[in-house]
């Protein structure tokens, strides 16, 4: 069984080394992270490795993974490289959605085989995702034979692995930050104007779930334009303007969201409507 270390283990190492762990798929040996304390955390989560406090325990491993947030992975690449103790091909390898192979460059004057492996999934709960993760879409780019070591560990856990250029990879991570993490801003706004309505937050999410997940089944199985509904896709002017109105009482922020969303939401109803309501609406949702 291959041995790896995680330099940088939170969310995401913790869950994929527990998965490892749990199939067998490597040896989970040291792990470093800033704080000790983190260190053993993630230790007792996976259920094996050793935490390490220092830079100077740390031992030889057939696979590296730097897990830390985008920020340190080309430092910690750079620290990994003074200490020597990466061999001719072991496989380093991070999992940035928005960074290249390439920020792992410092490893590239010895014969280290480097990769990025960038799982679309979101690992804000570990145990829904120990649960979930299987399925999840794995984006895939960097040394041919290091990759060839780590799919199948990622095969083994149920991922699906696609490949991606790396100079797509910013644009390709803004998509998933869009589709993931504005998402969670869109449910935050909505909760907002419902409470203002009234509406508390328990009974808002409940109002929410079914409602959501009709709406992502149908833009996702057909299109966007076609699941699209609403005063904007009808043209309702009034409807939009005294919504419009609302916000801008209760907090102009998201009456300038309404608005953004809003736009983009009326390029999608274009076909739909005539030029006299298309340039009605687009008055309204144009900014100040
Ligand atoms: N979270 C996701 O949903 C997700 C999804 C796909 C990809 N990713 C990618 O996965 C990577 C990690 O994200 P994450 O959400 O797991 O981050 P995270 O939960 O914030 O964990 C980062 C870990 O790195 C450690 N760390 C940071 N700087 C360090 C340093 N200089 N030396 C040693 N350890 C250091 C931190 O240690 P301490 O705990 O001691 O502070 C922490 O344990 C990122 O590249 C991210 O883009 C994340």
């Amino acid at each position: 069984m291959q041995t790896l270390n995680i330099l940088g283990c939170g969310k995401l190492g913790r869950t994929l080394a527990h998965l490892w762990h749990r199939s067998r798929q490597f040896d989970i040996r040291q792990i470093l992270n800033r704080h000790s304390e983190s260190a053993h955390k993630a230790c007792e989560f996976i259920g094996s490795g050793r935490a390490v406090g220092q830079w100077q325990q740390l031992q030889p491993a057939d696979v590296w993974l730097i897990g830390a947030n985008d920020g340190s992975i080309s430092e910690l690449a750079r620290q990994l490289a003074e200490t020597g103790l990466v061999r001719q091909d072991d496989v380093v390898f991070h999992c940035s959605g928005a960074l290249g192979s390439n920020v792992l460059s410092p490893l590239s004057q010895g014969t280290a085989l480097l990769a990025s492996i960038h799982p679309v999934h979101s690992f804000a709960c570990a145990n829904n995702s120990l649960t979930h993760f299987a399925g999840s879409y794995c984006a895939c780019e960097g040394n041919t034979e290091a990759l060839a070591r780590l799919r199948p560990a990622f095969d083994a856990i149920g991922a699906r692995t696609l490949d991606i250029d790396s100079h797509n990879k910013p644009l390709y991570h803004a998509a998933s930050v869009m589709a993931c993490n504005y998402l969670v801003a869109l449910m935050d706004a909505s909760l907002e104007c419902f409470e203002s309505a009234g509406i508390e937050a328990d009974q808002a999410s409940k109002l929410l779930l079914p409602l959501v997940s009709q709406t992502l089944t149908n833009c996702l199985s057909s299109s966007p334009r076609e699941a699209l509904t609403g005063p904007i896709a009808r043209g309702d002017h009034a409807t939009v303007a005294r919504q419009l109105e609302a916000l801008q009482r209760h907090n102009t922020h998201l009456a300038e969201l309404y608005q953004t969303l809003g736009r983009r939401t009326l390029t999608l109803a274009r076909p739909k409507l005539d030029d006299e309501r298309h340039t009605a609406l687009k008055q309204l949702l144009d900014p100040l």
